[in-house]
Formats: structure tokens, C-alpha cells, sequence
């Protein structure tokens, strides 16, 4: 599901960024993404999915009918309003959450599809190096080679960018892979900030994203007012001015991305998720080459097989050789207890 929808979110924002046309206030769909987010969250948390509040059965054995709204209401007052602290802490990553999610916008205002897809993919190495120093992760030397490669590769397709500036949208490429590039560090440290929260927890993931998405409200909608050409378009215009059906379908696709990434991030890890989003530039380069008359250079192509094969490299785990006993079976049996 991750790479379909970075696949199809990376394309979709980056039309409805150069579509002709009025163009919506990016940092309002950041906002509107969060506000999905939250209300699905809610729901499931009162369908009964967080595991917070399971329905008990009443004392004479009989099973209660389910009461939706008082599930809702216990599970808030049990883990958002006597337990401040763990908002705040996931503020945290919510602030970085919400200045990578504007940044994004920016980025692909300015760099095609394609070029971003691979660009971005250097939050492996931010996730990496975030997560030795904050999980205690060990990686071998073939790694870490790896992530050398990875940045190399990285390099290459944005030398090719360059020269491939579609003039027509005023694009900045240089701007566009500065933000590219806060978006990996933000990246790298909110995700493994989170995976560390929620796997030190018995909260579940629903109850996470409800903490994590108050600040993140808050403070999208002051990121609406720190903008100061959004805030004009907002003042002028209202909230919604520019949304289409397009940047509803970006808003729905970032939403579910945000929920996919929180379930990959607690059944796998951050890292996991960074191979989904690598192999997502094979099929955007797909996309882009025959929807988007997106014609990679040489360089281009180099620098995008270099950061797949850092990918496979990071993967790569040596054959485990099967070790025949040297000894009787009854010693090896007793070394091994
Ligand atoms: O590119 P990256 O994998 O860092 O993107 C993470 C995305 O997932 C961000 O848009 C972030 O807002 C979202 N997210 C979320 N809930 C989480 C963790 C991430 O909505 N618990």
C-alpha cells in the first residue's frame, strides 16, 4: 500500500502544483490532511479498534451493546486529557511532521516528480543515522557503504535536474532540493522518534496519531498564518479557495499515507518503510515518462540504478552458512543448553 501511495501522491501533488488555474494555499491541505487523519482516528478509536477501551461484558454474563460515543470518551479522558505530558512529547514529532509535510508542497512546486522521488529517498540515511544514535542500531560496513552510494546517486539526479528546469512553471530546482533535503532530516528523526514512542507502549497506534495530531492541527494552522502569501490567499479568498477534486485526491492519498506509515512503523520499522518509498521511483519513473513527457538524461538514469542499488545493498544479507555438528549429537545438544 506504501508504494502505491507514494506513487500516486508524489504524482498527483506534483499536478496539482502546475496545474493551470487558481492554486490552493498548500499549507490549508496540510491542514485539511491532519483533520481527516484525526477523524478517522476518533472513529476507529470508538468503533472500538484502539484496544484502550474494549467493551467488557456485564456481571450477569451478558454481552453490552456496543456504545460507541462512551468508548470515545473514556479512551480520550483515559489517554489525551489525563495524560498531557504524552501529548506534549509527541508534539515533537508533529512539529517536524507538519514543517515536512509544507516543505513537500514546496519541493514539488519546483522539481519534477521523478527527481524528487529520488532526492528524497536520502531520509534512508537521515533514518539510519538517527536510528543508531536513538535506537542503538548496529549497522555492518556493507551498510553503511551503502548509504555512501545512496548519497551519490542522490547527487547525480539532482546535477540532471538542473538542467531539465521546466521554465514554463518558474521552477527553482536548487530551492526545491534544499527543501527535499530538510524533508529527509525531518523525516528520518520524527520517524524514529515515533517508532521509539510506540514501541515503548502498550498504546495503541490510533490513540498515537489522536496525541500526535492536536499539536499537529495547532500547529498547521499556524504554519497558515507564517506563510504570509497563504495567509493573503486564506484572508481573500477563504480556506478552500483552489481545492479541486485533484487536491482533495492529494489530501485523501496523504491522509491514508500518514495511517499506512504509522502501521508499517509499528509491525516493521522505519527502515522497512524506506525501501516501499525507494522502490516507489521505479514506478513514478514509469508514470512520469509516459504521462508526464518526463525525459530522464543519462545522468538521471545512473543516479537513480546507483540509489537502487544502495536499497539492495542495505538489504543484503549474506547466505547463512548451515553449520554441520563436529562433535556427537549428544555434546552438541548439551553445548548448545
Ligand atoms: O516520508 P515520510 O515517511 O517521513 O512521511 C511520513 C508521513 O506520515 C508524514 O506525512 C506524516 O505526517 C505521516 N505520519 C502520520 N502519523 C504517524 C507518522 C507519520 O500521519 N504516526
Amino acid at each position: 500500500m506504501l508504494v502505491l501511495q507514494n506513487t500516486f501522491l508524489v504524482i498527483c501533488m506534483r499536478l496539482s502544483r502546475i496545474a493551470e488555474g487558481p492554486r490552493y494555499a498548500a499549507s490549508t491541505a496540510v491542514v485539511s490532511m491532519e483533520v481527516v487523519k484525526f477523524v478517522t482516528c476518533l472513529v476507529v478509536i470508538a468503533v472500538g479498534g484502539s484496544g484502550d477501551a474494549q467493551l467488557k461484558d456485564s456481571e450477569d454474563g451478558v454481552a453490552k451493546k456496543p456504545n460507541y460515543w462512551s468508548n470515545l470518551i473514556n479512551s480520550l479522558n483515559n489517554e489525551v486529557f489525563k495524560k498531557p505530558e504524552q501529548v506534549m512529547v509527541l508534539a515533537i514529532p508533529s512539529l517536524l511532521y507538519t514543517v515536512q509535510n509544507n516543505l513537500l508542497y514546496y519541493a514539488l512546486s519546483h522539481l519534477d516528480a521523478a527527481t524528487y522521488q529520488v532526492g528524497y529517498q536520502l531520509k534512508v540515511l537521515t533514518t539510519a543515522v538517527f536510528s543508531v544514535f536513538m535506537l542503538g542500531k548496529k549497522l555492518s560496513k556493507l551498510q553503511w557503504v551503502s548509504l555512501v552510494i545512496l548519497t551519490f546517486g542522490v547527487a547525480m539526479t539532482q546535477l540532471s535536474a538542473e538542467s531539465n528546469a521546466n521554465k514554463k512553471h518558474a521552477e527553482n530546482t536548487t530551492a526545491g532540493f534544499i527543501a527535499v533535503l530538510l524533508a529527509a532530516c525531518t523525516s528520518g528523526f520524527a520517524g524514529v522518534f515515533f517508532e521509539k514512542v510506540l514501541k515503548n507502549s502498550g498504546t495503541s497506534l490510533w490513540m498515537r496519531n489522536v496525541q500526535m495530531g492536536i499539536s499537529s492541527i495547532l500547529l498547521g494552522v499556524i504554519g497558515i498564518f507564517a506563510n504570509s502569501g497563504d495567509r493573503e490567499i486564506v484572508s481573500q479568498n477563504g480556506f478552500f479557495f483552489g481545492y479541486s477534486g485533484l487536491v482533495w485526491t492529494v489530501i485523501m492519498l496523504q491522509a491514508v499515507g500518514g495511517l499506512v506509515v504509522a502501521v508499517v512503523v509499528k509491525y516493521a520499522d522505519n527502515i522497512l518503510k524506506g525501501f516501499a518509498a525507494s522502490f516507489s521511483i521505479v514506478t513514478s519513473f514509469f508514470l512520469c515518462y509516459f504521462w508526464l513527457d518526463f525525459q530522464p538524461s543519462w545522468i538521471f538514469f545512473w543516479g537513480a540504478v546507483l540509489v537502487n542499488l544502495s536499497m539492495y545493498l542495505y538489504s543484503y544479507e549474506p547466505p547463512k552458512r548451515e553449520e554441520k555438528p563436529t562433535e556427537a549429537p549428544h555434546v552438541a545438544a548439551h553445548n548448545k543448553v
